[in-house]
Formats: structure tokens, sequence, C-alpha cells
């Protein structure tokens, strides 16, 4: 399941990071990268452990962990800390499928990654080209969000990014290990909590509907979660 969450930062969080962004020394992207990504990566990145890195990626990891939205379709175990990129002066990413486990470094601790996810800071209008491209059993889906919105997809996906032919593409990106491996399971829970949340709105949190339905969801999460 891909979805946009759209406002996970503020635009003057949005504005935070981009003066953060603008004193970063930036680093060739290829040292994340996996052997056969490596081959078609060209975009710069920022060093992990750099103080703006650190603190954009406090900042975003806080906001996730209060967005009902990122929650209900995620279902967070891990998060990896976020790194950031830019892509400028035709840089792109060809076809690519992301490593499926990735070790935080300052910890050792290993990350399955279930979703990987792109959070904008610059808006579409400020740059040609740049659009992310995933690929599922329907096609290409092609995002190109406003500063602020994220898109979460499944790791699983072949995807790459388009040339930025014109000003600068700025994001970040990372991965999550969810409770729920299965993509298919984590999306009926995400249908499931969707629709008691219309329950809730059409009948009122404390009816009876309502409660049953809620009891069904963490059963399935009860079969379903490994924490
Ligand atoms: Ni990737």
């Amino acid at each position: 399941m891909m979805l946009r969450i759209p406002g996970v930062l503020s635009p003057v969080q949005v504005a935070e990071c981009r003066q953060l962004l603008q004193q970063a020394q930036w680093v060739d992207g290829k040292v994340t990268a996996g052997f056969q990504s490596a081959m078609t990566k060209d975009n710069l990145q920022l060093p992990q452990d750099c103080p703006q890195a650190q603190a954009m990626g406090a900042m975003i990891l806080q906001a996730l962990s209060h967005n009902p939205l990122f929650i209900s379709a995620a279902l967070p175990a891990k998060v990896f800390p976020p790194l950031f990129n830019c892509y400028q002066g035709g840089q792109s990413f060809g076809l690519h499928v992301d490593n499926a486990v990735r070790e935080v470094r300052a910890t050792g601790e290993k990350i399955r990654t279930d979703l990987s996810a792109t959070l904008f800071f610059t808006d579409p209008d400020e740059y040609e080209g740049g659009e992310l491209l995933v690929e599922d059993t329907y096609g290409a889906h092609s995002v190109k969000l406003a500063a602020g919105d994220l898109i979460l997809y499944p790791s699983t996906s072949l995807h790459r990014v388009n040339p930025v032919t014109r000003g600068a593409r700025v994001c970040s990106f990372f991965w999550l290990q969810s409770m729920v491996r299965d993509d298919g399971q984590r999306s009926l829970l995400f249908d499931l909590d969707s629709s008691i949340q219309q329950v809730n709105r059409d009948l009122g949190a404390g009816h009876a509907s309502s409660v049953q339905l809620t009891g069904v969801y963490h059963n399935l999460l009860r079969r379903w979660a490994d924490v």
C-alpha cells in the first residue's frame, strides 16, 4: 500500500529544516548505497552523524510519533534514523530495490525494511523532474509532493528518482520495520482502523458497533503483530 501523509512537518518546521540544510556539508550519496544501487545512484547526502541531520531527524521522528495516520498505516516497531538527500544538475537514482536489512551505525541495531518513506522539503514548483516512481502490480506511480508531506510505500517495490533538470529536490528518506511485516495484513488493519474512525464519527465512539469492531481490530493485531 502506498500512502501520502500530508503535513507531517508544519511550514515553520520545514523552514527551520531548510535553514539547517543550507548550513550542512553534503557528501556523495553512494555512502549508504548497496552494491547494486551504488551503480545507479547519483545524488548528495548529509553524513548521518552531522549535527543538522541529527536535529532534523529528531524533529521528524517526534512529528511522526504524534501522527495518527502514520501510526495507523505503518504500525511502526523500529524506525531508521532519517537520512537527507539532494538531487540537482541532472542527478537521478536508477531503478533499484532498497536493502532488506539496515544496521543503525550508532547502536548496531538491525532493522528489517518493511516500509520506505520520503519526506519532501522542497515544493514541486521549485524543481523540474525529480519524481519518485514506485512500481507495483498496478504499474508505476509518480510521486512529487508538497514540502512537509511524506510518502510511505512498501520497501519491496522497485523504484527510482527521475533526473532533476532545474533547481534542487531536497528530501529526507528512511525505512521502518513494522509490527506487521506483511503488507496485505497491514493494509487490512489500516482499512479496518479507518472504518472504525468513520463509525465513531457516524455513531459515536461508545456505540456497540464501534466497540465490537475495535475488538476485531485488536484481535487481528494480536494475531499478526511481532513486538
Ligand atoms: Ni531506494
